[in-house]
């Protein structure tokens, strides 16, 4: 049996593929075999040691501590690209919002006095809400892995030219964005060319602060500027500088800020990106199938922390190895395996940075004193035997 964790609501769906003869899950539960999490923050708790995954029912992983769990042998593994079209939409409802003021125009009409004649009222005044069309404008991608690649697909067919900057773009990304998408050469380069500017990046050392005082430079006057990937990627003060001389013309965010809250060029949504039944279903849909086939056979995909790492099972039982990642630790392994009189009949390693994986199927049982044999060797991050 493996005990499950789950520190937020996981869809119905994605729960209802752990077995209940195999898993058990519940919020409370002592020594947790795995966590599922929406977006708790996993900072602020201890992390059991029981603990040997982490999944994340979504694409960020900022509240889990990977590097501390990294340096434990623990996988982080999260549901990229699950939640990129609920992604894209919005996106799209935010260029929209602001091209044709329709949060203003809503909050218009809503204030509006229902006596007296409320044609004249509406036909006088809609004048003040006069928008522009977003077919013919150009949209700077910066981003294009799963959700940049669906929005510039998407504005490419509302009509807009599309540009998209992303150094790391994998060849699946590739293909599946559109042809006509333009490649900047540089950040600069789509600065300067684009009507609306989007972010689809992860927040990390390298992409905070992404657009800032440089950026605000670059960019046309009058800019609408949308973030729907983490506040941080949104220099504070170049934003309130862009704001107040006008170089930005609407700020469209996923991120409400406390001093921005009354600002009419500013267009807030509370946190809203992923927040659809279906990208919920998705990524909780996903992470458990990572989760099981994990937990039950020891394969890694799309974990935030380790290599992909998969391979049928064969033998009797399969040895699941993390450590890092440095000379003869392969060589140390077979060696103890050896000294036990245990076969290998396959096995499989991969790297990732500063750690390695390792699935090590074998012909006989593992004893205990084997698997403490194994921890005992210098670099051993974590070991696990599965079907002993
Ligand atoms: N608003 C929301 O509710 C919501 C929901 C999901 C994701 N997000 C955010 O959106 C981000 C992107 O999600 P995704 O699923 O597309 O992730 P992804 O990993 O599929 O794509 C990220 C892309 O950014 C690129 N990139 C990284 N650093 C870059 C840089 N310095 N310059 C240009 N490109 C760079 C990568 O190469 C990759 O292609 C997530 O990290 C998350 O923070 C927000």
């Amino acid at each position: 049996m493996f005990k499950i964790q789950t520190l937020n609501n996981i869809s119905r769906n994605g729960l209802d593929r752990l077995p209940a003869n195999l898993y058990s899950v519940a919020n409370e539960v002592a020594a947790p075999d795995a966590v599922l999490v929406r977006s708790a923050d996993m900072h602020k708790a201890p992390i059991a040691a029981s603990v040997k995954a982490i999944a994340r029912a979504g694409a960020g992983t900022n509240n889990i501590p990977v590097t501390d769990l990294s340096a434990r042998g623990v996988p982080v593994f999260n549901a990229p690209g699950a939640n990129a079209n609920a992604v894209k939409e919005l996106v799209v409802a935010g260029m929209l919002l602001a091209a044709r003021n329709i949060a203003d125009a809503l909050g218009f009409v809503r204030d509006l006095d229902a006596s007296g004649d409320l044609h004249h009222k509406v036909e006088a005044e809609k004048k003040r809400f006069v928008g522009t069309e977003l077919a013919g404008k150009t949209l700077g991608v910066v981003g294009l892995g799963a959700i940049g690649v669906k929005v510039a697909n998407a504005a490419y067919a509302l009509g807009m030219r599309v540009i998209g900057f992303d150094p790391h773009m994998t060849v699946d990304g590739a293909w599946q964005l559109s042809a006509e998408v333009a490649k900047a050469g540089s950040l600069a380069e789509l600065f300067a060319a684009s009507d609306y500017l989007t972010f689809h990046v992860p927040l990390n050392d390298k992409t905070r602060g992404a657009f800032g005082a440089q950026a605000l430079e670059s960019v046309r006057p009058g800019i609408v500027l949308l973030n729907f990937a983490r506040e941080g990627i949104v220099d504070a003060a170049a934003l309130r500088k862009g704001l107040a001389d006008g170089r930005i013309g609407r700020y469209v965010s996923d991120f409400p800020e406390a001093d921005l809250l009354g600002d009419p060029r500013v267009i807030a949504l509370p946190h809203l990106g992923a927040s659809t039944g279906e990208a919920e279903e998705n990524c909780a849909l996903m992470v458990v199938d990572q989760l099981r086939d994990f937990l039950e056979h020891g394969n890694v995909r799309n974990s935030v922390n380790f290599p992909e790492t998969r391979m049928a099972r064969t033998g009797s039982a399969r040895i699941c190895i993390a450590n890092s990642n440095r000379p003869n630790m392969i060589g140390q392994l077979s060696h103890v395996l050896g000294e036990a009189g245990v076969n290998i009949a396959q096995m499989h390693n991969a790297s990732r940075g500063e750690l390695a994986y390792s699935l090590i199927d074998v012909d006989s049982p593992v004893p205990e004193s084997l698997v403490a044999a194994i921890a005992s060797i210098d670099g051993i991050l974590s070991v696990r035997v599965i079907g002993n």
